[in-house]
């Protein structure tokens, strides 16, 4: 026990060695991250898989406004999406009408029952292109360019002329463990309500009392509780540490 102690201890002093303590997923491709295969009932039903890709997406809209106003489940395969939901003008059929984007007719099927994890890629390659860059993830710096006005993303489909309560509290958390002094991070309301309602995270994945989330660890985002529930593998990815822990000295990331 103690020689564990130990080496973590001599890790810790060497600091290069956190990512070695978890396991970290796999990054896909950029132009692959964030992208999601809908199979809960597709193929059952004859068709391909439908892709979901969240840079197509969230060019145009918020976090908000599919996970809070449009209520789909941050889970892949949660949300009862069927045919005939869409027709009646919910989930994908809210936007894809025919008016605010493609329909459901015939000859649309297959741009979201493709099955390919891959669709769009060339659109990909020409946004990251125009937009500022970060190293990992789809590398792009979705922060930066929502701040700079390179994209601006609507808030609701409901209601143009909505806007987030302007609660821009920036909160410092001490890590719970105490041998980890450099691992303090930083968690700025200001960067996340431009994306997302109150409600996304409050009360559901934290508390709303500064240090009164238990068991806030590392462990835990990395099994997409807490930050991990969408920095896992959509928001910028959990591998990035120094975003979030400004003083953390790591080689590779
Ligand atoms: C904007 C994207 C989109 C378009 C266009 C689209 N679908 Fe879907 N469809 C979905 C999604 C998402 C699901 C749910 C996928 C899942 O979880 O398996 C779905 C589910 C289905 C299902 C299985 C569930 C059910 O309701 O039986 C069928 C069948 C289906 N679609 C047929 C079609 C046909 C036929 C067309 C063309 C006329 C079409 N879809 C066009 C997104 C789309
Ligand atoms: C245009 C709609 C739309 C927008 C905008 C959107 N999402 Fe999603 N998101 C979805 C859909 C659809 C799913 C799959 C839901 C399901 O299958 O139940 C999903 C799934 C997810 C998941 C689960 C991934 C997994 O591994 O299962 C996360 C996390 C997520 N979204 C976070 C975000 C964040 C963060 C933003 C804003 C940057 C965002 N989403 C913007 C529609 C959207
Ligand atoms: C809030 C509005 C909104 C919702 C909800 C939404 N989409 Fe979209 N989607 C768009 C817009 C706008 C575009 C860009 C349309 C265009 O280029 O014509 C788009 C583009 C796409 C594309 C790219 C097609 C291409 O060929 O470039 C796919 C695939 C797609 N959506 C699938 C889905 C699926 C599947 C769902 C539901 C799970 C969904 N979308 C929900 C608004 C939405
Ligand atoms: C999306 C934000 C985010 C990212 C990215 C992130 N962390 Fe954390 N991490 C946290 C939060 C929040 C905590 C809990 C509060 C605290 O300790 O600061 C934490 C806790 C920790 C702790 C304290 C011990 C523990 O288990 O709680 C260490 C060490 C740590 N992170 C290392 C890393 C390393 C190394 C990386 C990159 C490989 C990383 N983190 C990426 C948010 C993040
Ligand atoms: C992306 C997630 C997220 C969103 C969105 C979010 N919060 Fe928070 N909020 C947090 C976290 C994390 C904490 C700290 C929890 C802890 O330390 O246990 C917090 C803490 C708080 C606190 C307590 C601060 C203190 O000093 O004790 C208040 C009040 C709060 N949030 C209000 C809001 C309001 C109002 C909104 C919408 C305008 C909002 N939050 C949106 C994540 C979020
Ligand atoms: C509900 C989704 C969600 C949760 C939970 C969440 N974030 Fe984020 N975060 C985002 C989105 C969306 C962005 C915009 C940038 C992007 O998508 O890459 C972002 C950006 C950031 C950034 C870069 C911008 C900035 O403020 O410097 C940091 C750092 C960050 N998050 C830290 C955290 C930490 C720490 C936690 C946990 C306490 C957390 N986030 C929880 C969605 C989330």
């Amino acid at each position: 026990m103690r020689g564990v102690v130990l080496l973590i201890c001599v890790l810790l002093l060497v600091g290069a060695s956190y990512e070695t303590f978890w396991n970290f997923p796999e990054l896909p491709p950029p132009s692959q991250y964030g992208n999601f295969l809908l199979n809960r009932t597709s193929e059952k039903a004859g068709q391909k898989p439908a892709i979901f890709s969240h840079w197509v997406h969230r060019t145009r809209y918020t976090c908000r406004v599919c996970h809070f106003e449009l209520d789909f489940a941050m889970k892949t395969g949660d949300t009862e999406i069927t045919e005939e939901a869409n027709l009646n003008g919910e989930y994908c059929g809210a936007c894809h009408n025919g008016d605010i984007a493609f329909g459901h007719t015939e000859d649309n099927c297959d741009k979201c029952h493709n099955g390919n994890i891959d669709y769009g890629r060339e659109k990909f390659e020409e946004l990251s292109k125009r937009l500022p860059k970060t190293p990992f993830g789809d590398k792009i710096n979705w922060s930066r360019a929502i701040r700079k006005g390179l994209i601006s993303p609507k808030q609701s489909v409901f209601d143009d002329n909505y806007e987030s309560i302007p609660f821009k509290k920036t909160l410092v958390l001490q890590p719970e463990w105490s041998m980890a002094d450099d691992a303090v991070s930083v968690f700025r309301h200001k960067t996340h309500i431009r994306w997302l309602d109150c409600a996304d995270c409050h009360p559901d994945i934290f508390n709303i009392k500064e240090k009164g989330t238990k068991h806030f660890r590392m462990k835990y985002i990395l099994e997409r509780k807490f930050c991990g529930a969408c920095h896992y593998n959509v928001a910028l990815p959990v591998q990035f540490c120094r975003p979030c822990h400004p003083k953390i000295k790591t080689k590779k990331y």
